[in-house]
């Protein structure tokens, strides 16, 4: 076979190829190791993923949403952080390098280009044929292999295969057994319950090895000479025209070799995510898995599975969550916090003693303790309540600072605003920011509304503008200049009442 394997950016997460490739190895899992160097980890990330049906690389589709490569890489990191790591890209590998690098691992992660998809044995192949295989071989680190596609694992499961051979043993197998096995490559033992002698493909399955349920789920660790080896001598006569990892099994059969298994109980953990169908079944699981944890740590839901909460959203205890809630990204809720029906908070910060009533959308924004917010607020990127204040129905804030204990109760729109301490916003005002023109590069101008002001019902204010501490604002008012402190300004016309006149309209006078 034809291999254009290189490395990509060698050493770029981690210290620089040298003799001494050796360090921070004395912990595995959890034991110490001393007489046998740590396990190094390939992972499998070259794939197309022509089934996703999505234009981003396999790899990095998310589930619940987080890429499923990270998912593995976090796992990764939590149980043996400072990892060798080698993760084999082709398909759009500059954005999977990318994305990898901005997450900052601490992992001593190396990519190994595999410029033509030709099966897994030939993209473990690319990585053993590296520097970094070469240096792996010279250490004589056993190799976990991981694909890249089944962001469910568990860090008791990669703990449990980042556990040193036993000496002399080619090669330890994870296989699960599945109800439905459609799809996987069945496990062939030597009669119904005797060792391992091959895996079987499912395109290259017999109609009897079909409804064998047992499988492999390409996760493996194999000792390292077995292995480099192994993928150099891999034969693609199958179906799918493709030099499989999964022959190494019947190599190790024949040339006498230990096979250790390992048949792991919880089959969710293995499942592969090969299409959109799959994705979401994934995604369902992964979080089912998100808010088992919240509520075993003190998170009240009154719906259990209406909820979507992301991976890296924290939650204090003694929050009480109601259904259809979704909490995205970096979202952090303090304790004693009630989250309303259907309310969608991503990258948000929220403080202790919070009410957020039904339908509030919050994004990038802070809510201080003890904010009442919602029914229906809409808090966009860059707004920050501070404590005691009230933001109530059908209020849009952009780029906003609501200070200390102020109210802006009902049908408002702050934008680019500054509004200090016990302010009181009335119903219906509206900052105009944007004016049409470009000043200073900007088309947008800030309103500064200072401490204890008070401004009426049905106000506009027109930006650039000033509302000085303690001034008050008749409401129907249209503010387009500096009201001073303690000033009251009045910008509306005065009534006039002709009396009578109603009814002759209605031709009575
Ligand atoms: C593979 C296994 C199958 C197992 C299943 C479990 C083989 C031949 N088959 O099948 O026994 O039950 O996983 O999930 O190993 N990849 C590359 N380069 C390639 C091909 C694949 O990097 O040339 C990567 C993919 O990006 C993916 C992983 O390897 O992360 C597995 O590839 P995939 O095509 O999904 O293999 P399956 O057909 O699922
Ligand atoms: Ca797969």
């Amino acid at each position: 076979m034809n291999h254009k394997s290189r490395i990509l950016r060698s050493g770029l997460f981690g210290p620089k190829k040298s003799g001494k490739m050796m360090q921070n190895e004395d912990k595995v899992g959890g034991m110490k190791s001393a007489s046998k160097p740590r396990t190094a980890v390939i992972i499998l990330a070259a794939g197309l993923g022509k089934r996703m049906a999505s234009s981003l690389p396999k790899v990095l589709i998310p589930v619940c949403g987080r890429p499923m490569l990270f998912q593995i890489l976090d796992r990764l990191q939590e149980v043996a952080p400072g990892t060798r790591v080698n993760l084999v890209v082709g398909h759009q590998k500059e954005r999977v390098i990318e994305s990898v690098a901005v997450e900052r691992y601490e992992l001593k992660i190396d990519f190994t280009e595999q410029s033509e998809q030709k099966g897994t044995g030939h993209a473990v192949r690319c990585a053993m044929e590296s520097d970094w295989g070469a240096a792996t071989l010279k250490a004589k680190e056993d190799v976990l292999v991981l694909p890249g596609d089944l962001p469910l694992i568990t860090g008791d499961l990669i703990r449990d295969m980042l556990e040193p051979l036993k000496r002399g043993s080619a090669m330890r197998l994870l296989t699960a057994t599945l109800p439905d096995p459609t799809g996987y490559g069945r496990i062939v033992r030597k009669g119904k319950a005797g060792s391992v002698l091959r895996i079987v493909e499912e395109k290259d399955a017999t109609p009897r090895e079909k409804l064998l349920n047992e499988v492999g789920v390409s996760i493996y660790t194999f000792a390292p000479q077995f292995l480099a080896t192994g993928v150099a001598s891999l034969k693609n006569t199958n179906a799918q025209k493709e030099y499989y990892l999964t022959d190494l099994i019947a190599q190790a059969v024949s040339k006498k070799r230990t096979i250790e298994t390992l048949s792991w109980e919880s089959p969710d953990d293995v499942r592969g995510v090969n299409n959109p169908y799959e994705l979401s079944l994934a995604a369902d699981l992964l979080n089912a898995r998100i808010l088992k944890g919240h509520a075993l740590n003190g998170v009240r839901f009154v719906s259990l599975h209406s909820c979507r909460i992301e991976p890296c959203v924290r939650i204090e205890p003694d929050v009480t969550i109601y259904p259809g809630v979704i909490l995205e990204g970096q979202t952090r809720i303090g304790k004693g916090t009630v989250i309303g029906p259907n309310s969608l908070l991503k990258n948000t910060t929220v403080g202790e003693g919070v009410e957020i009533k039904s339908g509030t959308v919050a994004e990038e924004s802070v809510i201080g303790n003890s904010v009442k917010v919602g029914p229906y607020a809409h808090l966009r990127p860059g707004s920050a309540v501070r404590q005691g204040a009230k933001i109530g129905n059908f209020v849009e804030l952009k780029k906003t600072v609501i200070g200390e204990n102020t109210s802006v109760a009902h049908l408002s729109y702050l934008g680019d605003a500054e509004v200090g301490k016990n302010v009181n916003i009335g119903c219906g005002f509206i900052t105009c920011n944007f004016d049409g023109r470009i000043i200073d590069g900007s088309r947008k101008h800030k309103t500064v509304i200072e401490d204890e002001v008070f401004v009426g019902s049905d106000c506009q204010t027109v930006a650039p503008v000033t509302l000085k501490r303690g001034s008050f604002v008749a409401s129907g008012s249209t503010i387009t200049e500096t009201v001073e402190a303690d000033a009251l300004a009045i910008a509306r016309t005065r009534q006039v009442v002709k009396p009578g006149y109603a009814k002759k309209l209605r031709g009575q006078g």
